[in-house]
C-alpha cells in the first residue's frame, strides 16, 4: 500500500483553464472523416450525412476547437476542392496517406458538423505545397462576409454567414522529413512570418499557429523552435507542440509516466519561446497550442498499416485504428494533468484525433458507434475542468522507469471554479501492483462535500472496448472518497485515472 499526501488551496493558481485545451482534430486519414463522421447510406445519417450517434457522442465527449482537414494530409491539399457543388468536386491522390481523396466532405460539411456538435473551427493551411496568396484564399472565403469573388463563392455555396475561423496553423509539422514541403527552420520561420503578415491585413482577428517540433525527439528539437520564432515571433500568438506516446518492450512503468516526458516538453518550449521572447525584448508572450497529443501505437503503422504502391490508393482504408486498453486511458487521464499543470501556457490543445483514427469514438460502416477506454478521462475531464487550475502540493513515492528516470508514483491537479463553487481533482497512481490511500488537505476550500469520484482500472490493464464487447470497460464509482472534517480520504487501485468533484 502506498500512502500519498496532497494539498489543494484555491490560492495556489496556475492560470484559467480554457476551453480551447479540450480541443480534438479531424483529419482526411483513413476513416476519421469517411465511415466515421459522414456516412450518408448509415441508418444514423441525418440530412448532412452526419452520423447523428457519432454526432451524440462527440458532444458527450465535450470538445471544443476541431482541428482540419490535417495533419499530414493538408501539406497535399487545394482547399478549393473541397467546396462547391459535390459532383463537381475533383477526385485526388492523397501522398500524405496514399489514399484516394473524393472531396465528397468538405470545408462546409465540416462546418455543419462543428456547429452539430457546438465546437469551434480551428484550420490547418497549406504551407506545404501552397503559399501565402492560397492561404489568403481561404480566410478571404471563410471569414468576409460578401462583397467579393471568394466570399461570394461561399454564399453561392449554401453558407450566408461567415465561418469566422479564429484560429489558423500555419502548415503542419514542417520540421519532419516527411512532410511534403519540409524545409529549414529559418527558411518556414519566414515563410509563417510573411504569411501570418498577410492573413492580419485580411482579418486582424486571426489567431496564428506556427509550427513547433513534431515531437521532443526530433534532432532539431530545441533549436527548431528558437530558429522559427526568431523569424515569427512578432507575427503569430501560439507555437504548437505534438506528442504521442506508446507502450514500448513491455515496459508499463515507463508508459505510464509518459506525462512526466509531456511536462518536460512542454517547460522545454515555454523556456524556447521566452528566449526568443528575451532576445527580441518583446512585451508579447507565445503560448502553446499542443494541437496533436494522444497514445498512438505508431510502430503498428509503420509495421502494418502503410499503404504502397502506384496502383493501390483506397479509399478511407482502416490506418491507424488503434483498440485502447486501461492502461492506455491512465496514461491519457495523465496527460490531461499536464496539460492542465501548465494551464498558464498551454491555452489550446487537440487530441489526435475523434473518430476511428487514434481515435476516443469508433464506428463500424451501417453499424454502431462506441467510447473507447480514452473517451472517459476526455469526457470527464473537460465536463469538471473549469475556472482555475491549481498546483497541488504533492508527497508521494516514487519509482525508477529505463526513459525518464525517477518519477512520482501519483500525479495529480485540481481545478477551482469560484463561480459555481465546484472544486475537481484528477489523480493517477501509476503503481502496477500497489493501491494507493491518499490524504488531501482540503482546508482552503472551506466547508465541501464529495459530489462524486469516478475511477477507470481493472483487474486487467489490457481490458478495451471493442465492437464485439462495447461496455467492456466504464468508469466506476469510488466509495473510498471521503471528507473527515478536512481531510479527503481515498484509495486509488493499481493503475487508475480518477476524479473527485467536490461542492
Ligand atoms: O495524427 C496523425 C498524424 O500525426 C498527423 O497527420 C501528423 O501531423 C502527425 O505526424
Amino acid at each position: 500500500m502506498i500512502s500519498a499526501h496532497l494539498t489543494i488551496d484555491p490560492h495556489f493558481q496556475v492560470g484559467p483553464v480554457r476551453r480551447r485545451v479540450f480541443g480534438s482534430f479531424v483529419e482526411h486519414l483513413g476513416r476519421c472523416v469517411y465511415d466515421g463522421i459522414y456516412e450518408p447510406g448509415h441508418p444514423a445519417a441525418d440530412e448532412d450525412g452526419l452520423r447523428q450517434d457519432v454526432v451524440d457522442l462527440v458532444r458527450e465527449l465535450g470538445v471544443s476547437t476541431i482541428r482540419y482537414p490535417g495533419g499530414n494530409f493538408v501539406s497535399g491539399f487545394r482547399w478549393e476542392d473541397s467546396v462547391g457543388p459535390r459532383e463537381e468536386r475533383p477526385t485526388r491522390l492523397d501522398l500524405a496517406w496514399h489514399s484516394t481523396e473524393t472531396n465528397a466532405f468538405g470545408l462546409h460539411e465540416f462546418g455543419s458538423f462543428v456547429d452539430k456538435v457546438g465546437g469551434e473551427m480551428m484550420l490547418a493551411l497549406n504551407l506545404g505545397t501552397r503559399g501565402t496568396l492560397e492561404a489568403l484564399d481561404l480566410v478571404e472565403y471563410a471569414n468576409v462576409r460578401a462583397g467579393s469573388t471568394l466570399a461570394d463563392r461561399r454564399v453561392a455555396n449554401g453558407r450566408t454567414e461567415p465561418f469566422d475561423v479564429r484560429m489558423w496553423c500555419l502548415g503542419n509539422e514542417m520540421d519532419g522529413p516527411w512532410q511534403l514541403g519540409h524545409r529549414s527552420a529559418t527558411d518556414y520561420g519566414k515563410l509563417a512570418s510573411q504569411a501570418a503578415k498577410a492573413l492580419r491585413q485580411l482579418d486582424e482577428r486571426v489567431e496564428l499557429v506556427v509550427c513547433g517540433s513534431s515531437n521532443a525527439h526530433m534532432p532539431t528539437f530545441g533549436t527548431w523552435e528558437r530558429d522559427v520564432l526568431l523569424e515569427s515571433y512578432d507575427d503569430v500568438d501560439y507555437i504548437s507542440c505534438h506528442a504521442y506516446y506508446q507502450e514500448r518492450d513491455g515496459d508499463l512503468g515507463s508508459f505510464l509516466a509518459s506525462p512526466v516526458d509531456m511536462d518536460r516538453f512542454i517547460e522545454t518550449v515555454v523556456a524556447t519561446a521566452d528566449h526568443v521572447k528575451a532576445v527580441k525584448r518583446s512585451e508579447k508572450t507565445i503560448d502553446i497550442s499542443f494541437d496533436e497529443w494522444n497514445v498512438w501505437y505508431q510502430d503498428r503503422y509503420r509495421d502494418v498499416d502503410k499503404i504502397e504502391g502506384i496502383e493501390n490508393w483506397p479509399q478511407a482504408p482502416r490506418l491507424l485504428e488503434d483498440v485502447y486498453s486501461v492502461a492506455d486511458a491512465v496514461v491519457v487521464g495523465g496527460l490531461l494533468i499536464s496539460l492542465l499543470k501548465h494551464a498558464d501556457r498551454v491555452t489550446a490543445a487537440s487530441l489526435a484525433q475523434l473518430v476511428n483514427v487514434i481515435a476516443p469514438i469508433m464506428t463500424e460502416p451501417g453499424g454502431p458507434a462506441w467510447r473507447q477506454t480514452t473517451f472517459f478521462p476526455f469526457a470527464i475531464t473537460s465536463e469538471l475542468a473549469t475556472g482555475t487550475a491549481l498546483e497541488v502540493k504533492l508527497e508521494s513515492p516514487s519509482y525508477e522507469t529505463a526513459l525518464y528516470g525517477e518519477v512520482p508514483q501519483l500525479d495529480a491537479v485540481a481545478t477551482h471554479d469560484a463561480e459555481t463553487g465546484r472544486t475537481a481533482v484528477f489523480v493517477v497512481n501509476r503503481s502496477q501492483t500497489e493501491e494507493a490511500t491518499v490524504e488531501i488537505d482540503v482546508t482552503g476550500l472551506g466547508a465541501v462535500a464529495v459530489r462524486s469520484a469516478r475511477t477507470i482500472s481493472d483487474d486487467d490493464v489490457t481490458a478495451a472496448n471493442t465492437l464485439e464487447d462495447r461496455e467492456r470497460v466504464t468508469p466506476h464509482e469510488n466509495d473510498s472518497a471521503v471528507i473527515d472534517g478536512t481531510t479527503l480520504m481515498v484509495t486509488l487501485p493499481p493503475v487508475s485515472w480518477t476524479a473527485i468533484e467536490l461542492g
